[in-house]
Parts: C-alpha cells; sequence; structure tokens
C-alpha cells in the first residue's frame, strides 16, 4: 500500500453531507486517538463551507466527552457546492496551511469523499474518509456508518404503522430514506414483514401490488404495507397513492417517514463501527497512508483506497426481494 513519509503533527476532522447517527462516535474516536499518538487535533465546524470561514478549533479530551451515544454531529455539516470549484479548494487549501493543519478526515458519502480526494491530488494534502451515510451506498465498502440506526429507526416507525393498519383493515404505503439507493428500503422490507417494496431504480409495477393486496386480502390479512425507497427526491408514495386510488379503486395511505430516519441515538453497531473506523483513520495518517478509507469489508475494518469508494454501490437486489416475497406469501 502507498504510503507518505511525511510525519503528521496536526489533523482536523469535519463531517460533510447528510449527517448519520454515529458521526458523533467516530469524532469522539479521531479525537481521542490523535491526542494519544501525541497528534494536535481540530474540528471544522460545518463541514467544507465551515472550512473555507475559517471555523476550526483546536479539541481536547474533554470536547469530545458525553457524545458517543448523541445522534447528529457535535461539528455540524452542510452540503458545499462551492467546493466543486478548483479556486475555492485552493483557499480551503491556504487555510489548512495557515492553521498548519497537515491532514484532514472527512466523515461523509460520496460527494464529501469527492472534494477529499480533489483536494488531495491538487494540493498533496494527506486525507482520509471515514464513510459516514444512512444510505449505505459507497462503492468499496459493505457499511457506512448510520445505516443500522437508521433501519432500526424505520422498522419502529413501521411496527406503529402495522398496529393501526391492522386495526382500521388498511394498506400503508411507507416512504423511506436512501435517495437512489434501495438498502434501506429492502433491510426495513424484510424486517417488517412487508407484502412488497418498490425500489428506486425500478418503474412502479402497479399490477404486482395489486395482486399482492388482493391476495392477502382473500387469505384473511387485516394490512398490508408497501415499502417504497424514496428515490431522487421524496414523495414517490403520494404518485403511487393516487394512482392506487384513481385507477385500481383502492383505498390507501401514504407516510413519508423523511428525516426521523437520520437522527436519534446510534445503535451499538453504529458506534461500534465508528469508534474502530475513528482508530484506523488517525492510525492510517499516522503510519503514511494519504489518500485511503476506513472501509468495512467482511467483518473488517480494512484501509481501501478513496478511488475505490467514490460511486454509488451495486445493489444486489434480487435476493433480498426472492425473501421478501416468499415470506409475504
Ligand atoms: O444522503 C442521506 C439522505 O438522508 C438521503 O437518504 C436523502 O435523500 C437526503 O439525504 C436528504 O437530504 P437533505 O437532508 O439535504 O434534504
Amino acid at each position: 500500500m502507498e504510503a507518505n513519509t511525511k510525519t503528521i503533527k496536526s489533523l482536523a476532522v469535519l463531517c460533510s453531507g447528510g449527517d448519520s447517527p454515529g458521526m458523533n462516535s467516530a469524532v469522539r474516536s479521531v479525537v481521542r486517538t490523535a491526542i494519544g499518538l501525541g497528534i494536535d487535533v481540530y474540528g471544522i465546524y460545518k463541514g467544507y463551507s465551515g472550512l473555507l470561514e475559517g471555523n476550526i478549533q483546536k479539541l481536547n479530551l474533554s470536547s469530545v466527552g458525553n457524545i458517543i451515544q448523541r445522534g447528529g454531529t457535535i461539528l455540524d455539516t452542510s452540503r458545499c457546492l462551492e467546493f466543486h470549484t478548483p479556486e475555492i479548494r485552493q483557499e480551503a487549501a491556504h487555510i489548512l496551511a495557515r492553521k498548519h493543519i497537515d491532514a484532514l478526515i472527512v466523515i461523509g458519502g460520496n460527494g464529501s469523499f469527492t472534494g477529499a480526494m480533489t483536494l488531495h491530488q491538487e494540493h498533496d494534502i494527506p486525507v482520509i474518509g471515514i464513510p459516514g451515510t444512512i444510505d449505505n451506498d459507497i462503492s468499496g465498502t459493505e457499511y457506512t456508518i448510520g445505516f443500522n440506526t437508521a433501519v432500526q429507526t424505520a422498522v419502529n416507525a413501521v411496527d406503529n404503522i402495522r398496529d393501526t393498519a391492522s386495526a382500521h383493515a388498511r394498506t400503508f404505503l411507507v416512504e423511506v430514506m436512501g435517495r437512489k439507493s434501495s438498502f434501506i428500503a429492502l433491510q426495513v422490507g424484510i424486517c417488517t414483514g412487508a407484502e412488497h417494496v418498490v425500489l428506486s431504480n425500478q418503474a412502479v409495477d402497479y399490477e404486482k401490488i395489486v395482486n399482492g393486496i388482493n391476495k392477502g386480502t382473500e387469505r384473511g390479512k387485516t394490512s398490508s404495507i408497501i415499502i417504497v425507497a424514496e428515490g431522487e427526491k421524496a414523495g414517490l408514495s403520494y404518485e403511487i397513492k393516487d394512482t392506487l386510488m384513481t385507477q385500481y379503486n383502492l383505498s390507501v395511505h401514504a407516510c413519508i417517514l423523511g428525516h426521523i430516519q437520520r437522527g436519534g441515538s446510534p445503535t451499538a453497531l453504529d458506534r461500534l463501527i465508528a469508534s474502530k473506523m475513528g482508530y484506523a483513520a488517525v492510525q492510517g495518517l499516522n503510519q503514511g497512508l494519504h489518500c485511503h478509507v476506513t472501509a468495512f469489508n467482511k467483518g473488517e475494518i480494512e484501509m481501501v483506497p478513496l478511488s475505490a469508494c467514490m460511486e454509488g454501490k451495486n445493489e444486489s437486489t434480487e435476493a433480498q426481494l426472492e425473501l421478501i416475497r416468499a415470506l409475504a406469501i
């Protein structure tokens, strides 16, 4: 694995893009590991936007006390479109140099990793990415921090909806987050015994949905739950609801779970993986790695080149869909 020979005396950590539960656990791990190694550590507030504003503060051991269990991120976050511009990245590199910050750890998704990669390529700043997004959609890693908590939150919500759906003998469309990926939808579908899952990358198969609902009703089911992956923008479940009502004469309710899935205390799994990734990120920088991601593969954390983690992940949906079909019989 290619390594840099420069010694890291200081590093900064930022969170970027949509927050995800477990980001705080990762920040805590980065800060404590760095201090343990004698490396000065800075927090950049509000992601790349905060970097450009010089919103940077030195952190100490107690800066990250009592945060392992907290959702959101104590560093705040942002989606910074300006960072796509080379001149803006140059300004960011100057700010880091002026603060004598040798390296950067970025906790976020693909967009945030693209920013880190270009900053490294253009200005030779060592960067390590920690995958943090509820969508679990980053190539090169089987897991991203926050996914497990988001799925659990959605499962709890769907269980509640199932109670009322069954009391009234209703069908509910429940829309979950994930943008273009359907990972959350599929796991939530399996874990809630959903009758059907609408994937984000496929046309809605109305015949299948309607046949499923009718078959269930015939065999005495008192409710149906259809999980909808949101796709490019939220609201698809309302379109499906309208079509089912107007073209199939079915009475259905729609519920968009939305940002409730992004908040809340991280599960033990998210705290565990975030703690391991934060530790690995600092150790990696200290050992001279300079453009890598703390990936989680086959149960272990491994350092994967950042270039392998810039794409959306290929989804193998068929096995999970087959399971949902088999169990919703
Ligand atoms: O990428 C995380 C995510 O929560 C997606 O699942 C969702 O589509 C998007 O962010 C929502 O973004 P925002 O909070 O900026 O509306």
